[in-house]
């Protein structure tokens, strides 16, 4: 099963496994992440489910949609060419092992 590590500003560093097609904005919430709230429950409407993903793992995530484009506008802390919503991206066995820095402000 597909692992997803999460990397707080402090450094601290959770890994959690989950099964696949599950988002990684519901694993962070499923298992207490903390900075990753995903208000819209991940309707692409929010935005507090931004993540900066790791650029390894980049080129292995789908295209940004038109609609996630548009939110990562609104994201707290400031976009990057990292910056993905972390409800928009499905976990899969090729995406196994993916790290992601959770920003320092979600809301
Ligand atoms: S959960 Fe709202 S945009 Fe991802």
């Amino acid at each position: 099963m597909p692992t997803i590590t999460f990397t707080q500003p402090t450094g601290e560093a959770t890994e959690v496994t989950v099964e696949e097609g599950t988002s990684l904005m519901r694993a962070a919430v499923t298992n207490g992440i903390e900075g990753i709230v995903g208000e819209c429950g991940g309707q692409a409407m929010c935005a507090t489910c931004h993540v900066f993903v790791r650029p390894e793992f980049a080129g292995q995530l789908p295209e940004v949609s038109d609609d996630e484009d548009e939110m990562l506008d609104c994201t707290t802390a400031e976009r990057t060419d990292s910056s993905r919503l972390g409800c928009q991206i499905k976990m899969s066995g090729e995406l196994g092992n993916i790290v992601v820095d959770v920003p320092s402000d979600q809301v």
